[in-house]
């Protein structure tokens, strides 16, 4: 495989499901991306990768410890290396001068998220600025240091950046010019042309099929070193987002970053967005697929709740492309992980009726953590309200029972009802009926119950009083 790492364009013989991590420390002896949790946790082993998209060159931030260097085919792999110049960058500079530099083991990683947000920002915005860096933990507790670093930041960047288009030449030259970027950036995209974007498909371990990689490498990450794993990131087929018919279609491997920049989404379903940036840390997001996140079947996968609450329908396709199939979300789990897919089947995509102009969504998350962390409980809601009534009602929960559930009765109950107090304590009742929580590490059953009730009670009044 021809993987572009900084400036200088490698042909690699090696298993794609080798994580990348190791192949830029072990096999490139690039060390200064650092390994700390290797679960996508930390942000210390950040990179960029660099793509070509409609003939620009779109830069990700990413954890290296969960992608496989297969999925680097075709594309450049920025390592904290290759943003080194003789001198310390504005941006390394204000990070040593905010006095955000301290065990500097998290530094290089810090640098990377930093950099992606200056390529890929829309406007000069601390809070945007501060999110971008929420993938990366600081443990001993630098972030006065990091904040102060990133307002710095962004009172040196050059007049005028943020107005012109994320990732365009014109972002690159003038982050170029003010030393934010080497020179070697500039022919970057020209280079990634002539290497062809295509990762090789042709050898894909059935066995072990690799979205983007954020679930299967923290729970089998040594298991998929030396395989030819089957990556389904780039393929074009699962990548689409279309709207058909009244019906919206996403593709298996569309990522969450993506899905929360989607104008179609934002047409059709306005409030997903804002819901979406609950989900887990940009590194994770740029390569967390919708995919993987029902495949994993876990009891709390946000986007699985969200689109239960969508109805959504679940599409696979046999190995051999001779079958398909479709059926409703609700009805694909059918126990704790386990689901109706066979064994030689892949997901295509997930589909949704567009709800009316009238409707609304709403999603609820409860974690240790407001950010970057998985929920102890979730749950969704799409109510389509008229004249008081309401004529639509979809209500899922997560984390209160061994599967990602559609809560059924709750939803019934709700259809046709008049909206009011009353109505709302009804179907609290009448969720909590529903529901069969354990105690485990995110909290006991009896407060899984309470936060349940608290997060369909929230939900509703936001309809009952808007
Ligand atoms: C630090 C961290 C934070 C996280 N935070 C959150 C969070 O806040 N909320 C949340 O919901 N999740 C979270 N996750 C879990 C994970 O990121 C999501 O579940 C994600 O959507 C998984 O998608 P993926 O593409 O990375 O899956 P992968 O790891 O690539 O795959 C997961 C499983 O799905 C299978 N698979 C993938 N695509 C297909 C397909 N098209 N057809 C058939 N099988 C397929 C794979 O074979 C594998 O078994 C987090 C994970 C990490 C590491
Ligand atoms: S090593 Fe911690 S996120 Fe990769
Ligand atoms: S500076 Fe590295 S953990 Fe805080």
């Amino acid at each position: 495989m021809q993987v572009m790492i900084n400036q200088q364009v490698l042909e690699l013989q090696l298993p794609t499901g080798r994580v990348l991590l190791d192949v830029l420390r072990d096999t490139l002896d690039l060390k200064g991306t650092k390994e700390g949790c290797r679960e996508g946790d930390c942000g210390a082993c950040t990179v960029l990768i660099g793509r070509m998209e409609n003939d620009r060159i779109v830069y990700d931030a990413v954890d290296s410890c969960l992608m496989p260097v297969g999925d680097c085919t075709g594309k450049q792999v920025v390592t904290i290396e290759g943003l080194n110049t003789a001198d310390p960058s504005p941006l390394q500079r204000a990070l040593i001068e905010a006095g955000a530099v301290q065990c500097g083991f998290c530094t290089p990683g810090l640098v990377m998220s930093m950099t992606a947000y200056l390529i890929n920002a829309t406007s000069a915005d601390v809070g945007e600025a501060v999110m971008s860096v929420a993938g990366n933990i600081c443990r001993c507790t630098g972030y006065s240091g990091i904040r102060r670093a990133i307002e710095r930041v962004l009172d040196i960047v050059p007049p005028g950046l943020f107005s012109s288009d994320p990732s365009t030449p014109q972002r690159i030259t003038a982050l170029i010019a003010s030393g934010f970027l080497p020179e070697y950036f500039a022919t970057v995209a020209a280079e990634l042309k002539k290497m062809g974007l295509s990762p090789q498909m042709q050898t894909m371990d059935t066995q072990a099929l690799v979205a983007g990689g954020t679930d299967i490498y923290v729970q089998r990450g040594e298991d998929l070193q030396n395989r030819h794993v089957g990556l389904l990131a780039d393929r074009p087929d699962l990548k689409r987002i279309q709207v058909h018919e009244g019906i919206c279609s996403i593709g298996a491997a569309v990522t969450v970053e993506t899905l929360r920049r989607s104008g179609i989404l934002h047409e059709v379903l306005p409030q997903l967005a804002a819901s979406l940036e609950l989900v887990s840390s940009t590194q994770i997001r740029n390569r967390a697929t919708v995919a993987g996140n029902i495949i994993n079947a876990s009891p709390i996968g946000d986007l699985t709740i969200m689109l239960l609450a969508l109805d959504a329908h679940i599409h696979l396709r046999s190995f051999d492309e001779k079958q398909q199939r479709s059926l409703p979300l609700r009805h694909f789990f059918t126990g704790y992980k386990t689901m109706q897919r066979h064994d030689e089947e892949l997901v295509t995509a997930l589909s949704f009726a567009i709800p009316p102009a009238s409707a609304r969504f709403s999603f609820e998350k409860v974690s240790k953590r407001t950010y970057l962390d998985i929920a102890s409980v979730n749950s969704a809601m799409l109510l389509d309200i008229q004249g008081g009534m309401v004529i639509t009602a979809h209500v899922s929960a997560g984390g209160v029972a061994p599967i990602p559930l559609y809560l059924s009765k709750t939803s019934l109950l709700l259809r046709n009802c008049k909206i009011n107090e009353e109505t709302v304590a009804r179907t609290v009742a009448c969720a909590l009926t529903e529901i069969s929580p354990i105690s485990d590490v995110r909290g006991s059953a009896r407060y899984k119950k309470l936060l349940l009730g608290q997060l369909i009670r929230a939900q509703l009044h936001r309809f009952l009083y808007p």
